[in-house]
């Protein structure tokens, strides 16, 4: 045999020795990441056996300097047969990886559009804002505008334009939070009547909604901030009959239109005179008893009490340059956390506050 068969018959050899790990390729359970360094290493195999530099391509050249009477048998050896091994190992080896891979990617890329997505959680407006909304929905169309004011407030506006003078008793008896520069966080959103007719002159019609503070340690009633809504009417020849009619349709539009609205007299000092002003119970219709047991809200009295109102006092029209011989008026104030816990029978007010979402959920 020439020398030049010996090295053929070797390069097959290795070649089938180094082959040796490709050859079950399908019955190795291979990981995406081992078949693409088997492939890559498949590519240098590849190159290293049938590439222009191979003993393979070697040979080949080497076909002319055999014996004549081997070169044709050495040729068909080295161009079809030893060529067309490595080929046919070769490239089944790489169609089996190239199509591992792609049916791999395929797979991982695939995207199930009929999966359910990650919807956002919708949300919803809070419970006071939504009874505020409803309260403001029917002052408006009433005529009246919406007054927004500042939170911290002078003395004066808290106070003295309220007709409390230094040492009355409301002014401990409400238990500001002071700043140390002679501010106060206000007590009542009544400072908004000062503001407002200060800003808008009279006549006047607003409500004012806003949070109020108080030096109260919270418990089931009470919470140092809290919202109330403050009324104001502002007109010549305005009387208690319109206070009274103004309050009562609100109610009304509000719980419905049996109910009826009571003024019990009280004192403020910034009305005079003063009442505050109940309501019928919405649940047991003034009864006092629902399905046989001592209606809830109203405590079985068949009242529930809302608020303070009155006539706007001369003091505080002359405060706001408003003449009390040619107009007069009438407000009223109450809180809205107290109004809601009676008609979601909540018995905590602190859970208006602590924003736990599994709370708040149950009124949309
Ligand atoms: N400001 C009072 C309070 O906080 C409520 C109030 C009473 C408001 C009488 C008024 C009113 O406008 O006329 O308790």
């Amino acid at each position: 045999m020439s020398e030049e068969k010996k090295q053929a018959e070797q390069l097959l050899e290795s070649f089938n020795f180094e082959f040796e790990s490709f050859n079950n390729l399908s019955e190795q359970s291979l990981t995406f990441i081992e078949a693409e360094s088997r492939l890559k290493e498949l590519n240098d195999f590849s190159t290293k056996y049938r590439g222009n530099k191979s003993e393979l391509q070697n040979l080949k050249r080497m076909i002319g300097k055999v014996p004549p009477e081997e070169r044709k048998q050495f040729g068909v050896f080295v161009s079809t047969e030893l060529n067309n091994h490595f080929d046919r190992k070769i490239n089944d080896a790489l169609i089996f990886l190239n199509s591992f891979i792609n049916v791999y990617k395929i797979e991982r890329e695939r995207l199930d559009v009929t999966l359910p997505g990650t919807r956002p959680r919708e949300g919803h407006l809070h419970l006071l804002t939504i009874l505020r909304q409803k309260v403001e929905d029917i002052f408006v169309s009433l005529g009246y505008s919406i007054e927004d004011d500042r939170e911290i407030e002078t003395d004066y506006y808290n106070f003295d334009a309220l007709n409390i003078p230094e040492g009355h008793p409301a002014r401990e008896s409400q238990d500001t939070f002071y700043t140390t520069n002679g501010f106060a966080l206000r007590s009542q959103t009544s400072t908004v009547q000062i503001r407002a007719m200060e800003r808008r002159g009279v006549p006047i019609r607003i409500i004012a909604p806003g949070r109020v503070f108080r030096r109260d340690t919270p418990d089931l009633t009470h919470t140092p901030m809290f919202h109330q809504i403050e009324g104001l009417c502002v007109d010549k020849n305005i009387t208690m009959a319109h206070l009274k009619g103004t309050v009562g349709e609100w109610l009304r539009r509000l719980f419905g239109k049996e109910t009826r609205i009571r003024l019990r007299p009280s004192y403020f000092p910034f009305t005079e005179p003063s009442a505050e002003f109940d309501f019928s119970c919405f649940k047991c219709g003034g009864t006092g008893t629902f399905e046989t047991e001592r209606c809830r809200p109203c405590k079985g009295s068949g009242w529930i009490e809302l608020g303070g109102s009155g006539m706007v006092h001369p003091n505080v029209l002359r405060a706001c340059n408003v003449d009390p011989q040619i107009y007069s008026g009438f407000a009223f104030g109450f809180g809205l956390e107290r109004m809601c816990s009676l008609m979601y029978s909540l018995d905590d007010i602190r859970l208006m506050f602590e924003n736990d979402v599994r709370f708040l959920e149950q009124f949309k």
